[in-house]
């Protein structure tokens, strides 16, 4: 691929290599797009599709200046770890990422006159005081605590985001994605899915911080691209636009869904469930209100947690990599 190509179908993805980036690039490349990854982690996502001609991949972080022939006309920006293992591991690298990384997308996006997708979270919300959460509610966050590399990060990602509409016109799209889950999402990483069928698959505890009562909604990750896509395609560029499921599960119910699915594709020991101490600054209740992306994208998500997690359960039964 060279800096000559056809602009009007170039995509930049920041974060490519990662678990949602990845399904965003595979999704980009099957409808014909040219898709440049910028990452500074591991490829192993990518590799069904490392030899497609119509993706260049580019190690490097998003904190340096973005190398200036991608000239891409669409910036999805994800470049930000997104497991909560991470928040404690390597906090000042996330804010850095969440400021001069999106500091940096949005002046690419500015020079080459393209459109950007600035991949928010739910986060932004904090421990809520509103349930559902509207995209007006403007959140309850700790700024000094374990989750405020991310949460905060996030937020002034937002912010440089608007900065950049108002002061230089840079054509910006706002999604805060609420919990993903589905095949591909590691294990070790401790987003809950996955960590709960990692567990059952392997007949340990399942092991639920606080009393079981805590609130997510859950999205498959095919519905979440599906939405990002929308959206980013979409003429809408007022603020931010929440993007996810609004079945409300307690990781009490969740345990329990995913011991029943195990169960149905595997004979072996049944986990038990146990409780241990809660996380600090954890929010109580996730449930966003999704009546905006409905209205104008026509968007919400169709597959039921019952069918991603079986889905996601046969992907780790068959998986290599975590074969037991
Ligand atoms: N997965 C979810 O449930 C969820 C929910 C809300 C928002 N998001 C957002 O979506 C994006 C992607 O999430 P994910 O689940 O794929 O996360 P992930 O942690 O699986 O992937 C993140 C990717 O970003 C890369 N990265 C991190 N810092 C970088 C840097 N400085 N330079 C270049 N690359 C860098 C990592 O190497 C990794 O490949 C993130 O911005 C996250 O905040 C995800």
């Amino acid at each position: 691929m060279t800096a000559g190509s056809d602009r009007s179908s170039r995509i930049l993805v920041t974060g490519g290599a990662g678990f949602l980036g990845s399904y965003l690039v595979k999704s980009l490349l099957s409808t014909g797009h040219e898709v440049v990854v910028l990452d500074n982690g591991c490829l192993k996502n990518l590799e069904e599709v490392n030899s497609n001609p119509r993706l260049e991949i580019i190690q490097a972080s998003v904190t340096s200046p973005f190398p200036s022939h991608i000239q891409a006309s669409r910036i999805y920006h994800l470049a930000c770890h997104a497991s909560p293992k991470q928040f404690g591991l390597r906090p000042l690298e996330i804010l850095e990422t969440c400021y001069v990384g999106t500091k940096n997308a949005l002046e690419a996006a500015r020079k080459w006159n393209a459109r950007i997708l600035l991949a928010s979270t739910s986060e932004v919300y904090g421990n809520p005081q509103v349930c559902p959460q509207p995209e007006t509610y403007n959140g309850n966050v700790n700024c000094f605590g374990p989750r405020a590399c991310y949460d905060e990060g996030k937020r002034v990602a937002e912010a440089l985001a608007y900065a950049h509409r108002e002061q230089s016109g840079v054509d910006v799209r706002i999604a805060r994605i609420f919990n993903v889950y589905g095949p591909g999402m590691p294990a070790s990483d401790g987003r809950v899915v996955c960590s709960f069928v990692d567990a059952a698959i392997s007949s340990r505890d399942l092991v639920i911080t606080g009393s079981g009562a805590a609130s997510r909604c859950f999205q498959y990750v095919d519905d979440c691209v599906a939405g990002v896509r929308l959206l980013m395609e979409s003429a809408w560029s007022q603020g931010p636009m929440n993007i996810g499921s609004e079945t409300e599960t307690t990781m009490a119910e969740l345990a329990e869904i995913v011991l029943q699915r195990v169960a149905a594709q595997r004979h072996g020991r049944r986990s038990k469930i146990v409780y241990d101490g809660a996380v600090k600054d954890d929010p109580q209740r996730r449930r966003p209100d999704c009546s905006l992306a409905k209205r104008v994208l026509g968007w919400e998500p169709c597959v039921s947690l019952e069918d991603g997690t079986d889905r996601t359960v046969a992907w780790f039964l068959a998986s290599d990599e975590n074969d037991r």
